[in-house]
């Protein structure tokens, strides 16, 4: 399938590491010019000059801390400035804290403010040129949607997919989709932080996912690619799991 993704430009935030990353290299190998965001500047460059020796393209990068009330609006001058256009944000940062029934108020607010406001307020920086480019894409990563503890990161995505759901009805109009993915355990580096030895992992596999394995994040990059194509134009106000059947309850 010819995504035709040419000439598309593409930011992809937690473009350092993970899933973000793969997305990144995912949307260059269709042919966009990818914007590549997140905090560690040395991590964007290094993906850049890859992807300058991949794909004969270097890729803008914009060190920013996404939580920072000026990130938004500094993103899109660059974009402007490089581009003069945009389609397609993904908006792939994102962190849990550790889950607990009495969390303080810093927590909360921290959560809220990565995995809700920050994706909220890129986007809404964005839409004017999202709405320009006629064919705009946004995918929002999300997660569990089933709550079995208490997680502010949880109810921050859940936000997330909420709120993305409302804007995607008023922004059909313009010829924006906006989408939500939902990964159930993808190997990166948060989940590599969250199971650290490998029987715990297993028995985690074994226990949860019927597919027997973790994702790998070029397949969760595969379907950003999808959503952010042309041939998913129809395809808004979701959110999709990809989880290897990825179970909670027994
Ligand atoms: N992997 C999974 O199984 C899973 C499950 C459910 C949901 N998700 C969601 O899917 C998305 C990708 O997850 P992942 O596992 O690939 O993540 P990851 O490997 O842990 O990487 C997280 C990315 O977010 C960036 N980031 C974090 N805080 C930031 C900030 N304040 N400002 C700018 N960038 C920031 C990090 O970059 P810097 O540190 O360089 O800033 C990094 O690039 C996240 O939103 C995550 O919550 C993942």
């Amino acid at each position: 399938m010819d995504l035709q993704l040419n000439d598309r430009v593409a930011v992809v935030t937690g473009a350092s590491a993970g899933i973000g990353r793969a997305t990144a290299l995912a949307l260059s190998a269709e042919g966009a010019h990818v914007v590549l965001i997140a905090r560690r500047g040395d991590a964007l460059r290094n993906l850049a000059s890859e992807i300058e020796r991949r794909d004969g393209r270097l890729p803008l990068v914009v060190d920013a801390d996404l939580v920072e009330r000026d990130s938004p609006a500094r993103i899109a001058d660059a974009v402007q400035r490089a581009h003069g256009r945009l389609d397609i944000v993904v908006n792939a940062a994102g962190a849990a804290e550790q889950p607990g029934q009495s969390l303080t108020e810093e927590v909360w607010q921290r959560q809220f403010d990565l995995n809700f406001h920050a994706k909220r307020r890129l986007v809404e920086e964005c839409l004017p040129m999202l709405a320009a480019s006629g064919r705009g894409r946004v995918v929002n990563f999300v997660g569990l949607l089933e709550p079995t503890v208490v997680s502010a990161a949880q109810a921050a995505v859940a936000a997330c997919a909420l709120w993305s759901k409302a804007l995607s009805r008023v922004a059909a109009a313009d010829g924006v989709t906006m989408n939500c993915i939902a990964p159930g355990r993808v190997d990166s580096e948060q989940v590599r932080r969250a199971l650290p030895d490998d029987e715990a992992k297993t028995e985690f596999i074994r226990r949860r996912i019927p597919t027997g394995r973790l994702g790998a994040p070029q397949e969760v990059a595969d379907l950003v690619a999808f959503l952010a194509s042309d041939r998913a134009a129809y395809v808004t106000g979701q959110t999709i799991c990809i989880d290897g059947g990825m179970r909670w309850s027994m």
